[in-house]
């Protein structure tokens, strides 16, 4: 992952841990209503992709049991991983496309209820993607993959496809760079990407035509299934942030301008909300800023934050980052991940920083949106995400009114009982985070994603364990200390 050149290290602040007393008179521990649910405290564990799916995108024992262990710290609110919302192979990565997964996804519900004594919300994450191909080697690239164009044939003064080839083979890189347009040299760097702007393929042009239906297809299963709500996945390097970033170039009335980039997501909000009712919790998570050049600020933000919140959105949960546009280039057969440039260290920032560290780094732009929402006169709930892991951070986020939940992600990796224990004034027990993202890397290999801190511990007494058997898949129990 890229690191800012300071490469300052950053130690995770004090727990500050609270008593039993202290934590119930706090904040975090205080309940807050989400459009027609309730969570009992504004604790949120937010999406994580586990790859614990099957090949063909089901519920595992091993998916269950990842959730279950979220489930036992007893959170507010947790929502399941980026869920594929098309019936297409999409390796181990969990589905809603189809009725057939809802009977497994129903199990995950009932596992989580069972493990938090129903304390705990669980939302989905709904997600849609475009396709991205693994980075070619050079010469199958130019014999095979490249369409030969008249561009191609005038820089190399030959007409049959077969010299044109060829003679672009011969060519080094600097020259090579030259002859193929900019995005053919990316598709040869770093793999072929669609992009919501390709609009000359049929399925491309035709995105606003089919989302709004498979979204709340998918919406209505994940609500057959008995979740409480559904998250909209509008960040980071997916379909719908495409359409929200300047990026998006559109001229088909669903891009360019500030009102095209949104008109997408609202209507597949609105078609959610007409299949689900107004009983069902539908928010999104989207990006207070993606941190590429050229991309969505917190000026973008405060429009879309405003437009969501109008529209009756339940949440509105903000990230930051985590773009294809900065990410590093491939090895040749991988894909590129887009949480390897900048944009990426934004998403997950590790303690390897600036001066301004991991800690909390995405909470002055969720200030800034959640004063420009209640501004507008919406009280829709704000969760901020980011490098938070005391209570003392979590609690002053709250009293600043910065934002209305906190969402941790890798504490809630390196130690699921972490809420659990804080309510319980056990603090001082708390596995802390180190922000290392050893976690990460093994998400960016498409590895079974554990944390270093517990992985290997007791091993053998684990039921669930990685293919090679040295990693264990769950976090060992929490003992309380006598
Ligand atoms: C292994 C891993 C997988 C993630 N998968 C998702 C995902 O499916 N959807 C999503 O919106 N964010 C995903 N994230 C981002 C987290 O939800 C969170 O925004 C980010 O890690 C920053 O929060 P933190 O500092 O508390 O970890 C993932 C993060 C990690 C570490
Ligand atoms: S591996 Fe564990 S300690 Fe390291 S960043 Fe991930 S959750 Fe934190």
């Amino acid at each position: 992952m890229w690191t800012p050149p300071e490469k300052i290290r950053h130690t995770p602040p004090p727990g500050d841990w609270p008593t039993a007393e202290e934590a119930a008179r706090s904040r975090l521990f205080s309940p807050v209503r989400v459009g027609p649910v309730e969570l009992r405290e504004r604790t949120w564990v937010p999406a994580m992709v586990p790859w614990r799916a099957s090949e063909e995108g089901d519920v595992t024992e091993p998916v269950l049991a990842w959730y279950e262990r979220f489930a036992q710290g007893e959170p507010g609110a947790i929502v399941v991983e980026a869920t594929g919302i098309r019936d297409v192979p999409s390796g181990p990565l969990l589905r809603i496309g189809h009725d057939r997964f809802v009977p497994g996804l129903a199990r995950l519900v009932e596992r989580v209820r069972a493990a938090s004594g129903g304390r705990t919300r669980l939302l989905i994450q709904l997600i849609d993607f475009l396709r991205i191909r693994r980075r070619p080697p050079r010469d199958r690239f130019l014999e095979r993959f490249l369409e030969i164009t008249d561009r191609h044939r005038e820089a190399t003064g030959e007409v049959e496809e077969a010299a044109v080839r060829a003679a672009l083979l011969r060519m080094d890189d600097d020259t090579l760079r030259t002859v193929l347009s900019p995005r053919e040299w990316e598709s040869l760097a770093m793999g072929y990407r669609e992009r919501v702007t390709d609009t000359h393929l049929p399925h491309i042009r035709d995105l606003p035509k089919v989302l709004p239906d498979l979204f709340a297809a998918a919406a209505r299963r994940a609500k057959d299934a008995g979740f409480d709500g559904v998250e909209l996945h509008y960040a980071h390097a997916y379909t719908m942030a495409s359409f929200l970033s300047p990026t998006n170039t559109r001229d088909d009335g669903y891009g360019t301008t500030l009102e095209g980039r949104l008109r997408l997501p609202l209507e597949v909000f609105r078609a959610v909300r007409a299949e689900v009712g107004d009983a069902f919790c539908v928010g999104c998570r989207f990006l207070a800023e993606e941190c590429i050049e050229g991309g969505g600020t917190v000026e973008d933000a405060i429009v879309y934050a405003r437009s969501f919140a109008a529209a009756g959105m339940a949440f509105l949960s903000l990230s930051r980052g985590g773009k294809f546009d900065d990410a590093k280039q491939p090895k040749v057969g991988e894909a590129a991940y887009p949480y390897t440039g900048r944009s990426g260290y934004e998403c997950m920032p590790t303690v390897r920083s600036d001066a301004r560290g991991p800690f909390g780094r995405a909470v002055p732009a969720a200030r800034t949106i959640r004063a420009a929402v209640r501004e507008a006169g919406h009280d829709t709930p704000i969760v901020v995400a980011g490098g938070i892991c005391s209570f003392s951070q979590a609690e002053s986020i709250l009293a600043r009114g910065e934002a209305d939940i906190v969402a941790a992600a890798r504490q809630s990796l390196a130690d699921p009982d972490w809420f659990k224990k804080m309510r319980l004034g056990r603090g001082a027990e708390i596995r802390r985070c180190q922000y290392t993202n050893y976690c990460e890397a093994l998400d960016q290999k498409h590895k079974a994603v554990t944390c270093q801190l517990w992985d290997r511990i007791d091993v053998e007494a684990c039921r669930l364990r990685s293919p090679d058997g040295r990693r264990r898949l769950v976090a060992p129990p929490w003992t309380p200390a006598p």
